[in-house]
């Protein structure tokens, strides 16, 4: 005899509609290339503020997935991102610092866009672990003390190979680097083949546009 529960439950699936909490339902159906499932309220909160905000230059989501993953995988305590646009990414690593009990510091030099990447974390409620500092990173940078756990370089593309020498002292012993649009390599010459022939690292191409970067310990 089938339950009062589970028939509803039939009953919801064949008209389409998830018979589960509210917030669940609001990253649209399970699947790769749509956006996750949310676990609880605040991350469906955080969730549709990136689906909503205006985007500039922001990466796919697919690159924001990599980004929470390996942000809570690690336990990242410290995160780093060079280019905040208007805060997508950030947002991706707010969903995984928020269960590490981390932060993420996040630079840009583009007044408008900081202040938009702000109203973004408030808007999700995460601006509480999330630092926008506004200048020219390659200056900014060099005022950080780390350790970081993992950053990512995602801002002007000639500037990677310095990002890279600036922040590598900072990152920790098993710590990750992210870099964004590799697949330009006329952009940005130089990174690649930095981090390919430092016997201190271990990189991959992980998808057309990320390589991730392990700092052996
Ligand atoms: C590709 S977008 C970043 C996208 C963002 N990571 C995301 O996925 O949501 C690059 C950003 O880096 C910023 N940028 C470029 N050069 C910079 C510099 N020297 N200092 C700080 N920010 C810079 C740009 O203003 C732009 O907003």
């Amino acid at each position: 005899m089938m339950s009062i529960r589970t028939l509803l439950a039939s009953l919801a699936a064949w008209m389409g509609i998830c018979a589960c909490p509210v917030w669940s339902q609001r990253g649209g159906p399970a699947g790769y290339g749509n956006a996750p499932l949310a676990a609880d309220e605040a991350e469906a909160k955080i969730l549709q503020v990136a689906e909503q905000t205006e985007r500039y230059l922001n990466v796919p989501l697919e690159d924001g997935r990599l980004i929470r993953i390996l942000t809570e995988a690690i336990g990242a305590r410290q995160a780093l991102e060079i280019g905040t646009s208007t805060g997508y990414s950030g947002l991706w690593f707010a969903l995984a610092l928020r269960k590490t009990g981390g932060k993420l510091t996040t630079l840009e030099y583009d007044k408008g866009r900081a202040e938009t990447a702000r109203k973004n974390f408030r808007a999700a409620g995460v601006d509480s672990i999330v630092t926008v500092i506004e200048g020219d990173a390659h200056e900014t940078v060099t005022r950080l003390k780390g350790p970081f756990d993992i950053v990512f370089i995602d801002a002007d593309k000639p500037g990677y190979a310095d990002y890279l020498r600036k922040v590598l002292p900072l990152v920790r012993p098993g710590g990750l680097i992210l870099a964004h649009n590799i697949s330009r390599r006329e952009q940005n010459p130089e990174y690649m083949d930095l981090v390919l022939n430092n016997p201190n690292l271990e990189t991959m191409k992980v998808n057309a546009e990320m390589a991730v970067t392990l700092k052996k310990r």
